[in-house]
């Protein structure tokens, strides 16, 4: 007691900055995530801009979201993106296949998506159709959002209301095309990678970062063979990986209905995200000795089934404490691994997976999720400074795990933040904190903790869980002490 949980903070030593864009979102046509979730059309009583709804809008720039990817996901490989442009009422309708055989009105295209990343100030981050594309279809796509002289496509734009290009920063070659991205194999992929990437070309100043299709969580031989292949053509490579309970797919838990003991499940299996980053890094320095491919976690979070009553194939879940300490954890660990992993972008934004917000019609709230990634913003773009951690651990049925996992870094203003997720589900946890390299003056500190570790916002209760004041947080002899509550995830401000 006292002196187990310590953390000492090396001040003096980081050199590597966290891009903002660990901090990253993910919007599928699935479910409610773009209709409803972003979409209502400019004829909604839902009050919008251009039909884009502004509550969703206002309370994502309270995250500083440095990044959206859209349309998929498993959509991606089957979306036609002309099929998207033009007079909404002259786009032709199509079957969303992989969410629930649901009409997709295409009303929600390449406009309405660039629009709504102007609207929030963050960068694009396109994923394209390689499993039922074509190389053209691609090039097109490119050549028309970003291109800015005459052309075909460039004018087609403009013949579409958009005299400027967009600037585009990303695009993703394919999604999972290891599954609903084709089924290939790594082989097969990488060949095709090469060939589709070539025709992703930088137009008008438009620097575009291409990403391939990485593995889904430890298939650690797609990574090798599509590196081993097609290293050289790209810039970022992908990670995929999804945490749940102790079911399977097919009975993944409640995502509000759970004891102890599933509890501590899903924070073992959030943790494998530390070995599966450590691993991916060490197969990655060897294909890419300088270190010039980014690793970027474009899908992760919790999967739980859906919530009773509503379409499976809509993966509308709701979201606990529990969510938000696995988040804690997942970013935490981002933010050790920043020298390689340079995006992350939790499923979904809206109303799917591990969402940040929920609407019923009208109606909006933020989830706990949505309070780590709000706590956690100070990160981005700060220098991680590294730190050594000692902790009690967090016992169950012979089973043994750390009590806390922790990052640090300093802001340019010279503020130091150190976030902590406490994983037992029943202890707090007395903290100590030495800072080398800095004289320690004030610490401030935000926690976000709940009764129960199945606490929700609902939209009777949409404030049941929020960020408090952490209470009793000192400096004494040169260290900071603070109890850090059970189920919870701290931010501290050091001065
Ligand atoms: O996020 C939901 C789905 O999970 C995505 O469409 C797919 O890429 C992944 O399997």
């Amino acid at each position: 007691p006292g002196t187990v949980n310590r953390l000492v903070v090396h001040a003096d030593q980081g050199e590597t900055t966290i891009a903002p864009e660990i901090y990253g979102h993910f919007a599928e046509h699935l479910g409610r995530c773009v209709y409803e979730g972003f979409w209502v059309g400019e004829d909604s009583e839902i009050p919008n801009v251009r039909g884009i709804r502004t509550d969703v809008v206002e309370a994502l720039k309270k995250l500083d979201i440095p990044v959206l990817r859209w349309p998929g996901g498993c959509f991606a490989d089957e979306y036609h993106w002309m099929e998207g442009i033009g007079p909404r009422d002259t786009r032709p309708a199509m079957i969303n296949t992989h969410w629930g055989m649901v009409t997709e009105t295409n009303a929600f295209g390449t406009h309405e998506f660039l629009d709504l990343c102007e609207q929030l100030g963050c960068e694009a981050y396109v994923a394209g159709n390689v499993g039922s594309g074509t190389v053209k279809e691609m090039q097109d796509w490119v050549e028309y959002m970003t291109f800015d002289g005459d052309s075909e496509m460039a004018n087609l734009r403009r013949a579409n209301g958009r005299e400027k290009p967009w600037r585009v920063k990303y695009f993703g070659v394919g999604n999972e095309n290891w599954g609903c991205g084709g089924n290939m194999t790594p082989e097969f992929y990488a060949d095709l990678y090469r060939v589709y990437q070539t025709y992703v070309r930088s137009y008008s100043n438009n620097a575009i970062v291409k990403i391939a299709c990485g593995p889904s969580s430890a298939d650690y031989h797609w990574l090798t063979v599509v590196l081993e292949r097609a290293a050289r053509y790209m810039d970022a490579i992908s990670l995929h990986h999804y945490v749940r309970g102790s079911g399977n797919w097919t009975d993944k838990g409640s995502a509000t209905e759970f004891d102890e003991g599933e509890w501590f499940v899903l924070m073992k299996n959030t943790l494998t995200i530390y070995d599966l980053l450590e691993k991916s890094i060490e197969i990655m320095d060897r294909f890419d000795r300088r270190g010039r491919i980014g690793l970027y976690v474009d899908e992760w979070g919790t999967w739980w089934d859906a919530e009773p009553g509503t379409n499976p194939a809509f993966l509308y879940q709701q979201n606990t404490m529990r969510d938000a300490v696995s988040a804690g954890i997942f970013l935490n660990a981002f933010n050790e691994h920043c020298r390689r992993v340079r995006m992350g972008n939790i499923a979904q934004t809206n109303n799917v997976l591990q969402a940040m917000i929920l609407t019923d019609g009208p109606k909006m709230i933020v989830t706990p999720t949505y309070h780590v990634f709000e706590m956690y913003k100070v990160h981005q773009g700060a220098t991680h400074l590294p730190a050594d951690l000692t902790c009690r651990a967090y016992n169950r049925g012979g089973e043994e795990l750390p009590s806390l996992v922790a990052s640090a870094s300093r802001a340019a203003s010279g503020l130091i933040h150190i976030t902590i997720c406490n994983l037992d589900a029943q202890k707090p946890a007395e903290f100590v904190c030495e800072i080398k390299g800095v004289e320690i003056s004030r610490v401030s500190g935000r926690v976000l903790t709940a009764e129960t570790m199945n606490a929700m916002n609902t939209f009777e209760a949409p404030d049941a869980v929020k960020p408090t004041v952490l209470s009793g947080a000192s400096v004494r002899d040169g260290a900071i002490r603070a109890t850090l509550p059970a189920r919870s995830v701290t931010v501290l401000a050091v001065r």
